[in-house]
Order: C-alpha cells, then sequence, then structure tokens
C-alpha cells in the first residue's frame, strides 16, 4: 500500500516524528499501521512494559565476529528475523557496528571489531540475513559511541580523517546492504549531540554516504526537537509528550518548514511501506524453536577460538576428565543492558556434554565462583586425581553491560589465583573462557596447556564448547580484536576524561593498526585462532585487472589428518605514502573448508577500495601511485605470503609531493 502525506493532518505528521510508545511508530488515528521495533543484536528482545518475551539467545556479535563467516553472521540474524515474524517484529534494532576503540568498552560484547573493514562486512551480512527475510535492521550507534561511561554527555573529538576511515567506514560499507534505519548515538560528536548534529547526520550520512531511509534516535538521545528535525533526524525515540509541543512551537516561530517536516514524515511513510511489502513478501516462520536452536549450535561453533593447544585438546577419552570453576551450570551468554534475551534454555553441565561425546569418566563441581567462593583443598586434590582438567573460568554482564565500562581486562582474583593452584597440580589443564571482549591472560596462560576462548557464545555455548573439546568440531574461530598484553597497551587509559571531551587523539591508529605501529607485543594478535588442522599457504598469484584492480590466487593446503576451515586474511600495506598510513589494513578475507590432506587455491579480488586512504585535503577517498604489499595470511601477525603491486594512475589524479623525494626518506628499498 502506497501512502499520501496529504492524507495526514498537520498535527498527524508532527506526531509521526515522535513515535507512538516506547517501541511503536505513531499510527495516525488509525490511519496507518505502527511499526513495532525491538533490540537485538543478540537475538530477539521483545519486552511490553516489564515483560520480556522468551526468546533463543543467539551468539553476541563480539562471538559471532570471530567466525569471519559472512555465511555464519546471516544464519545468525535470519534465524532472528524468524522468531521476529513469530512474535511480530517489524524491526530489529541492530546491528551494532561501533568500533572497539578501548577493550574496556562495556558494551563491545555487542559489536564486531576494532577493524571497520571486518565490521561493515559481517554488518552487511546480519542486516541481509535480515532484510532478506522480511524484517527491517536499525544499523547503529552513528556514531563515535567507543565506550559506556557517561556516554550522554561526554563528546567525542575525531578528525575528519579518523572519521571516515575508522569509525564510519562501518556504516559506509554496511549501507550497500540498505538498511532501513540508522540510529545516532547519544554522544556529541565533536561538540555536538550526534541527535542533532547537521554535519554528521545530514551532510554526511545522507548527502555524502546516500543514505535514504529513517534515521532514528536512540532511545532517549534527542535533546532538542526542531534541532534534531533540522539535523534529518526523522524518528525520536522513545515516545515523548514533550516532543509534539516542541516541534509546533518550533513552527509556529519559523524554526522549522514545512518542507523539513514533510521529508520526515514521508521518510516514516517509505519504511511503512517497506514493512509492510516485506509482511507480505518474505516474512513468515520458517523454523521451529528447536531448529532455532540447532542454529544457533551451528553458529556458536564457528565463533569459538582456540588460543592455546599443547597437547591437550582434542580430550582423550580414555583419559578421566575433571571439570571446575565458574558458571557450570549457567554459563554466562550474553551481557546487560537492552540486548538481553530472556531464555529459559538451561544448558547441561559442560562435564555431561564431554562424556556423552566420548564416554570419558567425568566429574565436575563448581570450586569457585567468578568474585568470591573459593573451595580450594577440595579443588585440588579433585584436579590432582584426574587425568585431565577443564577449568570454566570468565565474566558475565555484571562486567559486560550497556551503561559501564570495564575497569579491567584480568579475570577476577579468586579466578586467577585458582587457574595458576591447578597447574601446579595437573599438567593437562584446558581453560574454557566465557567473557563479552579481551581477556588479559597473561598471569596465569603459562600455567595452563590449552585455552578456548568461548566469549558470550549465546545459550548453545556449553554444547558448541564440548563439540570442540571433544574434537567433534574442529575449531575455526579468530579473534576480532587484539588481545592486549596489558591494560596499559590500551587506547586512553587511564581514562581521564576533561570533563567534556574524549579526544581521539590515536586517530586511525586504533586496535592491531597502533600496537603494530609501535611494534608492541600482544597476547594474541588480530586475526589469531588456532585449529585441529594444520594449513600452509603457496603459489601466490598475483594478476593486475585494472588500473587499482588485482586478483590474488593462492594455494592453502591442509597438511592434517582433520579437516578444518582455515580464515584467511588479505592485509594490505602502503610502501611510501604522503600521509601517515598503518603498517597494514584488512582488505580482504575468505573462510574455506579444506579437507585433510587437501589443496585449495584461493581467490580474492582487490579493488580501489583496498589501497586508498581518506585525504582530508580532498574530503575523498584518494589512491596514491606506489608500491604497495600484498599480505597474505592467518593472523594479522602471521603472514605467509607477500607480494608487490604498483599503482599507477594518471598524474592528472594525482597530487601528492613527488614520490621519490619521500622514498630517499628511508622507504623499504
Ligand atoms: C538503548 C541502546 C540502544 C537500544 C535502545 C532501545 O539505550 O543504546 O542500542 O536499541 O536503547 O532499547
Amino acid at each position: 500500500m502506497n501512502y499520501d502525506i496529504n492524507d495526514l493532518t498537520f498535527e498527524e505528521k508532527l506526531r509521526l516524528l515522535t513515535g507512538k510508545d516506547f517501541w511503536q511508530t505513531y499510527d495516525a488515528n488509525g490511519k496507518l499501521d505502527s511499526v513495532f521495533m525491538s533490540d537485538g543484536p543478540n537475538g530477539l528482545r521483545k519486552c511490553d512494559g516489564e515483560h520480556t518475551e522468551e526468546s533463543i539467545a543467539m551468539p553476541c556479535i563480539s562471538a559471532l565476529a570471530n567466525s569471519w563467516s559472512e555465511e555464519t553472521v546471516f544464519t545468525d540474524s535470519a534465524t532472528i528475523a524468524d522468531e521476529c515474524a513469530e512474535k511480530g517484529v517489524d524491526i530489529l534494532l541492530a546491528p551494532g557496528v561501533n568500533i572497539k576503540r578501548t577493550p574496556l568498552c562495556g558494551r563491545n560484547f555487542e559489536y564486531f571489531s576494532e577493524d571497520p573493514y571486518l565490521s561493515g562486512i559481517l554488518a552487511k551480512a546480519y542486516i541481509r540475513g535480515l532484510q532478506e527475510n522480511g524484517v527491517g535492521a536499525c544499523i547503529k550507534h552513528f556514531c563515535c559511541n567507543n565506550r559506556e561511561y557517561d556516554r550522554e554527555f561526554i563528546s567525542s573529538e575525531v578528525d575528519e580523517r579518523t572519521l571516515r576511515e575508522i569509525y564510519v567506514r562501518p556504516f559506509e560499507i554496511a549501507l550497500e546492504a540498505e538498511p532501513w534505519l540508522v540510529m545516532c548515538s547519544y554522544n556529541p560528536v565533536n561538540g555536538i549531540y550526534a541527535s542533532e548534529n547537521k554535519k554528521i547526520l545530514k551532510d554526511l550520512l545522507r548527502k555524502r554516504l546516500g543514505f535514504s531511509g529513517v534515521i532514528v534516535s536512540d532511545w532517549g538521545a534527542v535533546h532538542n526537537s526542531y534541532k534534531a528535525l533540522k539535523a534529518t533526524l526523522d524518528l525520536r525515540m522513545a515516545f515523548d509528550e514533550r516532543a509534539y509541543g516542541e516541534l509546533k512551537t518550533a513552527y509556529e516561530r519559523g524554526l522549522i518548514t514545512d518542507a523539513e517536516i514533510n521529508f520526515s514524515a514521508d521518510n516514516l511513510l517509505r519504511l511503512l511501506e517497506k514493512v509492510q511489502k516485506a509482511k507480505k513478501e518474505r516474512r513468515k516462520v520458517r523454523f521451529s524453536v528447536a531448529e532455532r536452536r540447532e542454529r544457533a549450535l551451528s553458529v556458536a561453533r564457528e565463533s569459538i577460538v582456540l588460543l592455546k593447544n599443547e597437547g591437550a585438546l582434542p580430550l582423550d577419552p580414555r583419559k578421566s576428565v575433571y571439570v571446575a570453576g565458574c558458571f557450570l551450570s549457567d554459563p554466562p551468554y550474553g551481557g546487560g543492558g537492552s540486548s538481553k534475551v530472556r531464555t529459559t534454555f538451561k544448558s547441561e553441565p559442560l562435564a555431561r556434554l564431554i562424556c556423552e561425546r566420548t564416554g570419558a569418566k567425568t566429574g565436575f563441581r563448581q570450586h569457585f565462583s567468578d568474585d568470591g567462593m573459593f573451595a580450594e583443598k577440595c579443588l585440588l586434590e579433585s584436579a590432582a586425581a584426574a587425568d585431565r582438567v577443564v577449568l570454566c573460568v570468565g565474566e558475565d554482564e555484571r562486567k559486560n553491560r550497556e551503561g559501564a565500562d570495564r575497569i579491567t581486562l584480568r579475570l577476577s582474583e579468586v579466578q586467577e589465583n585458582a587457574i595458576k593452584m591447578v597447574g601446579k597440580v595437573n599438567k593437562n589443564v584446558t581453560v574454557v573462557v566465557y567473557a563479552g571482549g579481551a581477556i588479559d591472560m597473561s598471569p596465569w596462560i603459562h600455567s595452563v596447556n590449552a585455552v578456548v576462548y568461548a566469549g558470550f557464545c549465546g545459550e548453545a555455548v556449553n554444547l558448541a564448547v564440548a563439540d570442540i573439546l571433544t574434537g567433534k568440531v574442529c575449531p575455526s574461530g579468530k579473534l576480532a580484536e587484539t588481545f592486549p598484553l596489558s591494560i596499559a597497551d590500551t587506547v586512553a587509559y587511564p581514562y581521564e576524561p576533561d570533563g567534556y571531551c574524549d579526544r581521539y587523539e590515536e586517530g586511525i591508529f586504533v586496535g592491531y593498526r597502533r600496537y603494530d605501529r609501535d611494534g608492541k607485543e600482544v597476547l594474541f594478535p588480530f586475526g589469531y585462532g588456532l585449529s585441529y588442522a594444520n594449513f600452509a599457504y603457496s603459489n601466490l598469484v598475483v594478476q593486475k585487472a585494472g588500473e587499482t584492480s588485482f586478483t590474488l590466487s593462492f594455494d592453502v593446503e591442509n597438511l592434517s589428518s582433520v579437516s578444518g576451515k582455515e580464515v584467511v586474511q588479505v592485509y594490505v600495506k602502503d610502501i611510501v605514502s604522503s600521509v601517515s598510513r598503518p603498517e597494514k589494513e584488512l582488505k580482504g578475507f575468505v573462510k574455506k573448508l579444506i579437507e585433510a590432506g587437501k589443496k585449495e587455491r584461493i581467490t580474492i579480488r582487490l579493488e580501489a577500495d583496498a589501497f586508498a586512504f581518506y585525504s582530508a585535503a580532498l574530503d575523498e577517498w584518494y589512491v596514491e601511485n606506489g608500491d604497495y604489499e600484498i599480505q597474505i595470511g592467518s593472523s594479522s601477525r602471521d603472514i605467509r605470503l607477500k607480494a608487490r603491486v604498483k599503482i599507477e594512475l594518471p598524474p592528472e589524479s594525482q597530487y601528492t609531493v613527488e614520490k621519490a623525494d619521500l622514498r630517499e626518506i628511508g622507504s623499504e628499498t
């Protein structure tokens, strides 16, 4: 059905701009259907007032990103879309693509990565998984909401190049999937609230990036209705009874125009048309609850990362296993705040799941908790008596939640002590970590043989962990964020806000870009993850396909007797540049199953965006002539193949200083 704005009264148009209640848009006295919105991104959280409906807790976005698989991400959001279809939800307020500027951000469990390319590509798949199944996506939070501390007040101060290359880039990439909505963030950006920031909403998001859908505020992020409207924010949520009066008064004072009101009201009518078309043509319930649970498990299996394995895994079925630690009966599956899904699924104890898969003799008991109880004698006696020990540790929603940041990257002291003590009485210890982000494992990792990072992998987490511990599934996850060796190495630490402003002084050097530039050792690098298989890379061939297009082809061979999936990563380095550029930047990746003993040839295409940087001088993405190094690896610090390519664009397209001059400054010859 097509709606005509002329069928609405002036009052109805104004009221359309501010919603009907906490989750729905205004229905114009029955002339329109309301659009129902609900949170994601880690499953459906449908609330009606105090009641939250039961849903499937899917792996959190942070865990999902560790899958490095567009297909897995699509499966994840398509599963959530199925539940939306069942529960009458039109829009899922997801995905979140905030860049992990600091691993301390309390909401990082809801976000993909420290890298804009990985975030954007996976967000695009997430959006497609929703919208191809008839549910609208609302990508968030635009922009520079990279910590939770005082998020509604402290201004993120970011230079133009950093803004475009790092913080807005994931949105720019994800817009290719045409999300129906973009949600603005709470924080000011360069001194002006995102909700009324004409430069980022109207000039950048709409005009430069071409977004033509609805811009919705974060809930309660609008401080001034008419200034938000003039910045082209279309929908103020949640409903606020003051909004109509503010807009009406502003109109009467000539501060807003009919054109501005009609522009936003029309955007909402177009959104309603999209919802109704999708409802009719694509939205339907395809899966049972059991099938959704199976899909959640398949996603979790792809998202778990094997970080260390010195002969411990897979577990030997002939050896007894003692499982101890925290969260034995209720593994953390997600963080706190608006993304918290209510699931009634109860995970079976990991020990039982291990026994079911291998028949191994197992025992288990919760000897300590995250923050207190520690039955040391009993734990150590049990651990010493077993052939193998599996220790479950981590953090739950108390430390990973909306509205507050983490204050440390380390596990609680009681957990660290327990790990070190058990490592003294048993020489075969595997640690399973449930967490919403990077963990500093340096105090204890040398005391154990293996570490499996489960992250926040949804309600099926222990089924997936058991599959990986027992070898039923070969681990294939890779870290989508750097695990630093110390909190002192992280950006903006210690955090000392000067009251109102958080200056992003590190510029584009975020995450591995920064650790590489500074030559800093890390605990585990971006893109790192082990497998039970072993892959060799060879025979790289680079073919120039155009002025700034290259096709890379290379072999990856599985040298082991275990079939497994490898995530091959392509990084690009500008050898000599007129601006400061990172040592390497992720510009391509592929996850590929390679059967035991087999070899696959992988082809990846690089286009101009793989070589460009955002030129603040030109206010454009700009590819500079010169030599570039292509680095192909199994992680950002495990480069297996390299090649150099030359870009020679016509001189009229080049503005930089003579590269010959720069070359003498001691670039690589
Ligand atoms: C919250 C979050 C946002 C969420 C919205 C609705 O404060 O910042 O991500 O979608 O409000 O719950």
